[in-house]
Order: structure tokens, then sequence, then C-alpha cells
């Protein structure tokens, strides 16, 4: 028996950084996926394929031991385990990871792939709900990244765009319109941690300026929203733009990726980073209009590529 499963990835629209004091977040998934494909063995061992590399445990390991597989690897052995040992099941176990995501960059690649596994390696013995999921995915990934908020694994599971309050959870945004985004990779590579801790050490330095920031975010946030509610892309994009000065001034743009900002504002309705920033990718909003001459602007500088609005999460194939 095969248990095939898959999950979106994601970019965030509004509110990266500031959401971490408590602003809200808007996000969204996006129609790029990572899917897991998962089958009993007739070894006692949990073997783990996907393009990062492969690993395996004995099931004897897998219990016993702290998982000392390769820091990629732990979410997905720790999936097994809570499985195996829930169903009181010895079996081994394999799963195949593929993707569509780029890793490291910032477009929810370690969330999707949690929430695929662990909706991959449970159906093999039942169907997990959606709510039950994001809470097994997201004590998975807490194993390597144990500050995460939990948005990227919320919004990779129940898909669609997405208000994200740190307080209180998520909440769906319904749109009328199909947001149209155009991502472009700066290639520079970024740890999320480090990005973040810097961000903690500049909100320390500059205390008053930062709350100024927090408000500010917030404004823009709410206005979005209404922006979303009147369909209005003009002031969606020039949102994204202002978003994107916040970030400057809390220090997370580099100059590839001002370039890449520039240059996508030509054409676009507007662009920012998306994700912890320090390099990652930039996201600008587009439409049928503009989309074309938008990538072929950065296409000349960087990678970019189009992506939709995901509206189904995960789902079993
Ligand atoms: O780079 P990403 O996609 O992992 O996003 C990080 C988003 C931050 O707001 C910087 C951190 C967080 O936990 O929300």
């Amino acid at each position: 028996m095969r248990s095939r499963a898959s999950a979106p990835g994601k970019v965030i629209l509004f509110g990266e950084h500031f959401v971490v004091y408590g602003v809200k977040a808007i996000l969204c998934s996006i129609n790029k996926r990572i899917s897991a494909t998962s089958q009993f063995l007739d070894e006692r061992k949990v073997k783990i394929r996907s393009v990062l590399g492969e690993a395996e445990l004995s099931i004897d390991s897998l219990h016993n031991s702290n998982l000392s597989a390769t820091r990629f690897m732990k979410p997905f052995f720790y999936i097994v385990k809570k499985a195996l040992e829930e169903h009181r099941k010895n079996k081994g176990i394999e799963i195949v990871i593929e993707s569509q995501i780029p890793a490291g960059i910032g477009l929810g690649s370690s969330s999707a792939a949690c929430v695929a596994v662990t909706a991959s390696v449970n159906g093999l013995f039942e169907r997990l709900s959606k709510p039950e999921l994001v809470k097994r995915a997201i004590e998975a990934e807490r194993i390597i990244f144990r500050k995460m908020s939990g948005a990227d694994t919320s919004v990779s599971a129940f898909g669609g765009l997405m208000l994200y309050d740190p307080n209180s959870g998520f909440q769906k945004i319904s749109s009328k319109n199909d947001l149209d985004l155009v991502i472009a990779n700066s290639s520079q590579v970024h740890n999320t941690q480090e990005i973040v801790t810097r961000v903690r050490a500049f909100k320390e330095k500059n205390h008053d300026f930062f709350n100024q920031m927090c408000k500010k975010e917030d404004e823009i946030v709410k206005e979005a929203l209404l922006a979303i509610r009147k369909n209005d892309l003009n002031m969606f994009g020039l949102l994204m733009s202002k978003n994107q000065d916040l970030l400057q001034k809390i220090k997370v743009s580099t100059e590839k990726i001002d370039l890449l900002v520039r240059e996508a504002k030509k054409t676009s309705y507007g662009a920012k980073i998306t994700g912890a920033g320090g390099g990652g990718c930039i996201v600008s909003l587009v439409d049928k209009s503009n989309s074309a001459a938008t990538i072929n602007n950065l296409k000349k500088i960087t990678d970019c590529f189009p992506v939709k609005v995901d509206y189904q999460g995960v789902r079993y194939i």
C-alpha cells in the first residue's frame, strides 16, 4: 500500500519580522508543491529519499536514539516515530519526497515538506483532519526550528490567502481576484534564524524607532485587507512597496534585493522581500497586463517565475 500527499509552499505578502513582535501578517500558499509518497517495507528500517539527500535508520534506533540523522531529515523521522508509536506498529517505512520548491529561499519548503510527510505517513494508517495534521507538522518542524510561528505550516495545510495573528491564530481572507505574483530569487543564501536574531538586536538598540515601524506595519496590513476586499491592485502593490521600505529601514534588504525590487517596480504593481530577507526572494504583484514584461525584465538579472495562489492546501493524491 502506498500513501501519497502533497502540500504547497508560501509567500509572505505583508508583515514578516514585525509578526515576531505581535503584528499581524498576510501570507498565501502558492502553486508550487512538495509531494511525499510513503509505503511499508519488509525490512525494519525507515528510509527517506529526497532531492536534498538520503537517510535511513533502523526501527530500533528510531525508537531509542535522539534521531541523530542529518538536521534536515530529523522532522521526518520524528513523524514516522510518532505514527508507529500511536498505532503500535514496528514496520519499516520508505518515504520519497519530491519538490517543485527550491529549498532555503523563503518559499516555505520545509513547512510544506513537513505537512506532506505528515499526511502521507499517517495516511498509511488513517487520514488526519487538517487541524490535527497542522498540529503534528508544527511539532515535527519545531525539532529544528524551535521558535517558528506556525504560520507557514498553517497556510500550507489549509491553502489560500490568510491573515495570521501571532496571538490568536489565522483567518482565511476571501479575495475576488486571483492574485498573480512573480517571484525572483536573489541567489543570495539566507539563514532565517540568523536574520531574526539580527533584527532583535536592531530592535533592542532602536527601541522607539522599531515600535514606530511596527505601528506603520500594522496600518499597512489593515489597508492591505481593504485593498483585497476592493480588488484594488494598484493600492495592494503600493502597500507592498511601502512594506519593503520598512524592511529596508530595519536593515534586512540587500543591494541585490534593492536592485530586484527597483526593476520589478518598473513594470509591476509593487514588490518586496518575501520572508526573512538578507537574500532569498522578492515577490511582485502583477496581472495579465504586466506579468510578461515583469518576468522579461527580471530574467535579465536573475531566476524568476510566476506563481498563483493555491486554494487547496494539503491534498491526498
Ligand atoms: O524566510 P522565511 O520564509 O522562513 O520567513 C521568516 C519570517 C519571519 O517573520 C522573519 C520569521 C517568523 O518566524 O515569522
